[in-house]
């Protein structure tokens, strides 16, 4: 099949390009690089033995969406990756969010209808459910009140899907995703986080390396074994695999419905005391943090029910904490070697 990937050069869509080639697959990715460099063409190039071709320019620009949609019109299936993603700056910068991401997802909507692509697979986040009444959070708890304009888009998007799908016939995939961390076992594609981290896993690496003097770990005194707080960790390379399963599911005709949503995590949440340990045991780094005051916003405990996504889209999380700890260190080292 012909997959377009958006934000193909960014973190998810790296490593997805390279499992969809290593399942046969012909990638076209679009990107305008803003959160993401030309050269991850090329290292994804170096580990499927394919160069995707790529295309540089803003989803959000109407005129050049709908000029690339005119000259690719044989394309099976399209996995929208292209956002911004920074919750606190979302706040800080509410238009700039909405206007990019939103704008961004119509206008490949639009590309959809326009030229019959019959097939959608779109990044959504956890965050939809904020604090879940019950854990594990299945796909039938409620969606809350978002937070941040950042994750109103996420809930935003899903509407928006919901209704074009159902006026036009489109086939979608809603993939929550919980915490992605770890990078590919080259090494030769990871996360870029730009400035100081927000993100536990880049700040304690870049901590144990010595670019950070300490982490800080946000609250000891939730409701919660050691008292910090509890996420569902997944290795980026799982990840990318669910793409796979959720693109075949739907040109398989396998769906119940025109748009289906699935929780994509491993079903285990770890504290954060409990990923500093995994840390340190897999990589023998020994790393300087302490106990500091709760982080606004941030919610206590929070991990997925993965039956629909085992039972219907066939994919499971298979990597475990420690190898995500060890593929980030690997990728902090490969990133320190560059500078
Ligand atoms: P990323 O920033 O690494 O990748 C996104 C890519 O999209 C970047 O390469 C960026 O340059 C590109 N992009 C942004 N706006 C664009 C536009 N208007 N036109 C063209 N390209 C554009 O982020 P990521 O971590 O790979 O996340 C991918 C998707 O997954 C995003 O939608 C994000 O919201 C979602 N998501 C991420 C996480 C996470 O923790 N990383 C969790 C849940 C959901
Ligand atoms: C994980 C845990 C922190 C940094 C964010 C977005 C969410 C989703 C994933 C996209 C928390 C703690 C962190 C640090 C710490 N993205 N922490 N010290 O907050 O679960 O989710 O990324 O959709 O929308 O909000 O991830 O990695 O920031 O934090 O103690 O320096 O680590 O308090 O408990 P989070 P995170």
């Amino acid at each position: 099949m012909k997959i377009l990937v958006t934000g193909g050069t960014g973190y998810i869509g790296s490593h997805t390009t390279v499992e969809l080639q290593q399942q046969g697959h012909e990638v076209i990715i679009v990107d305008n690089l803003s959160n993401s460099y030309q050269e991850v063409v090329d290292h994804i190039a170096t580990i499927s033995g394919i160069k995707p071709e790529f295309e540089n320019f803003d989803l959000a620009d109407a005129h050049k969406t709908s000029d690339f949609f005119q000259r690719n019109q044989n394309i099976d299936a399209i996995i929208h990756f292209a956002a911004y993603k920074a919750v606190g700056e979302s706040v800080n910068k509410p238009l700039q969010y909405y206007r990019n991401n939103l704008v961004s997802l119509m206008n490949v909507l639009d590309g959809m209808k326009q030229h019959a692509i019959p097939n959608l697979v779109f990044s959504s986040s956890c965050t939809v459910y904020g604090e879940p009444d019950s854990l594990p959070v299945s796909e039938s708890a409620p969606i809350k009140t978002a937070t941040s304009p950042y994750g109103n888009t996420k809930q935003i998007s899903e509407d928006i899907i919901r209704d074009t799908a159902k006026a036009y016939g489109i086939h979608a995939t809603l993939l929550r995703y919980f915490n992605p961390v770890g990078a590919h076992e080259s090494a030769l594609i990871g996360e870029l986080p730009i400035g100081v981290p927000n993100n536990l896993i880049p700040y304690i690496t870049q901590t144990a390396c010595g670019i950070r003097k300490q982490l800080n770990v946000f609250g000891n005194d939730y409701n919660t074994p050691d008292g910090t707080a509890i996420r569902d960790y997944l290795h980026v390379t799982d990840l990318a695999k669910a793409h796979i399963a959720a693109v075949e599911r739907m040109t398989n005709n396998k769906q119940h419905q025109n748009v289906e949503a699935f929780n994509v995590g491993t079903g285990k949440g770890y504290s954060v005391l409990e990923v500093i340990k995994a840390f340190e045991e897999s990589t023998g780094q020994k790393l300087n943090y302490r106990i500091t005051p709760r982080r606004s916003g941030d919610i206590e405990k929070v991990w997925s029910d993965t039956t629909l996504a085992n039972n219907e889209l066939g994919w499971k999380a298979e990597k475990s904490i420690n190898e995500m700890m060890l593929s980030a260190w690997k990728w902090q080292l490969a990133l320190n070697s560059k500078n």
